[in-house]
Parts: structure tokens; C-alpha cells; sequence
């Protein structure tokens, strides 16, 4: 199989086309390189041995993505591309909604020009806003409480409409709950422009003293230790869960959401104690109020994961703090 993976050199891109050509696919990747570098397809290829095809284009621009589509047949998109820091889609909602909106637009309109049918969307745990209940299953109820999380909502509601219009569309829509972590060689790994907000990224920034702390966002949450409590999943276990997700899209016709998470909670200490166990290192932080929008506990229900695609994720908390530890030392 050929698959197209638009944004394949970001974090999450990056992963699932290394797991792609371990798995005998073929790939092309086109990313406009606007929070990544052209220089992980070489590193994908030292990890796997083979080179993906590669575009430097936005889905906005037609020409270009007329190239990309016309460069091979496709049996698959995976699609990744999008601006995804919540704080800057408060400032810069038209910018959100021309990149990731207009540019899915773009993206199924060239799908359906060279007849491509299948297509995997980088959803996300946004979706369910802040939940009733916890874990939660896709069938949760849909809010969404900025800009960015409206794009993935809305990107979701377009592909449903074009799976029901259209009876030859597949799609699988990946709600992703908390990535962290990196390829245990620690070549590609999280590498944000600019300051980065969530919270993995913030440790290892207050260990290697590039912030003097770590703020801890609220410790008066009705949880077992007061923090937050997300789903965090290594970045590696999500890559795979999209290969699983490859099988199901080309077999089937219409559209799912499946999440992707472990299904373990975890609180924020929890987290932070795990990094300085595993890694031996000292976390310095304090405890500050509450971030606004902050839900107390999101974690998912994976049971339909494992029904409809056989997946569940296989690595904890352990191989997410070393890994991403490792990323950090050897990526600067
Ligand atoms: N946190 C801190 N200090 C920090 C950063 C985060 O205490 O400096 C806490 C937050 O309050 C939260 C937890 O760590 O309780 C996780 O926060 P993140 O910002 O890492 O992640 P979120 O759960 O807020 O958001 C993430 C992604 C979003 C995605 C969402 C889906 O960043 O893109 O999960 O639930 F939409």
C-alpha cells in the first residue's frame, strides 16, 4: 500500500511513517515544515532504512498539492497537518480556521480528483470538552471550548457528511488523548517552535533550569492527590494504533471515531514523580491556581480501539518519561 501522510514530519507524523515503512508500506509525506524540519525524513530513513518521498507544500496551495496527488497513486491519507496550540488559536482564530479547515477542504478535494477513498484524521480528546464522566467512550458527549478544538470538532463533522454523501469514502477519525514520549532511540522527538505549554515539554524545560519551575496548575481538584488527571500515551503506541486504523479504513466504507488513549489515568504529580524516578533527575516545582479551561480528569475508554482495530497501547509511564528524557538530551 501507498500512503500519502500530510504533516508527516511533526511529532505525531514523524512516529506513524516510521511505523508505516516498518510495516512494507510505502509513503509519501508533504508538510509545509511550519512547526517542523526537513531534516527528520533523514532521520526516518537512518531508523528505518527507507526514504519517504517528500513535498514541502501547504494544503492550501493547489498547485502544489495537484503535484503531490499526481507524483503516485494513493491507497490511503493519514492526515496530520494542522496548527494545534490552543492559547495561539485564541489570538488567531482565522488563521486556525483557514489552515486546518480550508486546508482539509482542500485536501478531500484532491482526494476525490485522483480517487482516493480512505483517510485517517488526526482527531483529538478536545472533542469531548470537559467530560461528565470519565472514561469516555466515543459516544460522549461533543463540546469543544476553543478555536482549535472547534477545528478537529469540525473537520470530524465535515468527514461524516462527506461518508454519508459519498458511499465510497472510509474514514477513521483517531481521538488522540495525551501524546508524550519519543521513539526509544530518541532520533525524532517532540521538537515545538516557540514555547511549548503542555505539560511533558514543561519538565523537561524545568529540569534543564530553561524555566525556573514547573508550575503546577491547581492541587484542589476533587482527585486522588488534587492535579488534574489525563491519559497520557507513548507516541510510539499511538503511531501503531494508525497502521491498526490503515487495515480497518481499506476494509470498510463510511466513518468511526476510535479512541486512542490506555485507558489509565494519571495526575500530574503522578507524572512528575515518574520522570524523576525513572530518569533520576529532580523536577522543581510549585503549585499555582488552575489553568482556565482545564478539565479535572479526561481518560478513555480504548474498548472499541481493541474491538474494531485490535489495538491497544502496550507501553506505561515509565517508557514514556525515559523516552522522552532521551529525545530531549539528544535533540538539544
Ligand atoms: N499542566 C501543568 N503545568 C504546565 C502544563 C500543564 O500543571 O505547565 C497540567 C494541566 O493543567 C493539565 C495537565 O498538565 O492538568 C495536562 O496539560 P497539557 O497542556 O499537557 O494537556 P491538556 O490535557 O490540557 O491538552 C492536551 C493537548 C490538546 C488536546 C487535549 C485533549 O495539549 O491539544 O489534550 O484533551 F486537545
Amino acid at each position: 500500500m501507498h500512503i500519502l501522510v500530510s504533516g508527516g514530519t511533526g511529532f505525531i507524523g514523524s512516529h506513524t511513517v516510521v511505523e508505516l515503512l516498518n510495516n512494507g508500506c510505502d509513503v509519501t509525506v508533504f508538510d509545509n515544515l511550519s512547526n517542523s524540519k526537513a531534516t527528520v525524513i533523514d532521520k526516518i530513513e537512518k531508523l528505518t532504512g527507507k526514504r519517504p518521498a517528500f513535498f514541502k507544500c501547504d494544503m492550501n496551495n493547489k498547485a502544489g498539492m495537484n503535484r503531490v496527488f499526481s507524483s503516485a497513486h494513493f491507497d490511503a491519507v493519514i492526515h496530520f497537518a494542522g496548527y494545534k496550540a490552543v492559547g495561539e488559536s485564541v489570538e488567531k482564530p482565522l488563521m486556525y480556521y483557514e489552515n486546518n479547515i480550508c486546508g482539509t477542504l482542500v485536501l478531500l478535494d484532491m482526494m476525490k480528483k485522483y480517487g482516493v477513498e480512505n483517510l485517517i484524521f488526526s482527531s483529538s480528546a478536545t472533542v469531548y470538552g470537559i467530560p461528565e464522566k470519565c472514561p469516555v467512550t466515543e459516544s460522549s458527549p461533543l463540546s469543544t471550548l476553543n478555536p482549535y478544538g472547534r477545528t478537529k470538532l469540525m473537520i470530524e463533522d465535515i468527514l461524516r457528511d462527506v461518508a454519508s454523501a459519498d458511499k465510497t469514502f472510509s474514514t477513521v477519525l483517531l481521538r488522540y488523548f495525551n501524546p508524550v514520549g519519543c521513539h526509544p532511540s530518541g532520533l525524532i522527538s517532540e521538537d515545538p517552535n516557540g514555547i511549548p505549554n503542555n505539560l511533558m515539554p514543561r519538565i523537561i524545560q524545568a529540569v534543564r533550569g530553561q524555566i525556573p519551575e514547573l508550575t503546577v496548575f491547581g492541587d484542589d481538584y476533587d482527585t486522588r492527590d488534587g492535579t488534574c488527571i489525563r491519559d497520557y500515551i507513548h507516541v510510539v503506541d499511538l503511531a501503531k494504533g494508525h497502521v491498526a486504523a490503515l487495515d480497518y479504513v481499506t476494509s470498510h466504507k463510511g466513518s468511526v471515531a476510535i479512541n486512542l488513549g490506555t485507558g489509565n489515568g494519571c495526575t500530574v504529580l503522578e507524572l512528575l514523580k515518574s520522570f524523576e524516578r525513572v530518569n533520576n533527575l529532580k523536577v522543581p516545582y510549585s503549585i499555582a491556581g488552575r489553568r482556565e479551561g482545564d478539565s479535572p480528569a479526561v481518560y478513555a475508554d480504548t474498548s472499541l480501539a481493541k474491538e474494531l482495530l485490535g489495538w491497544t497501547a502496550g507501553l506505561g509511564l515509565d517508557d514514556m518519561c525515559r523516552d522522552a528524557w532521551k529525545g530531549a538530551c539528544m535533540n538539544g
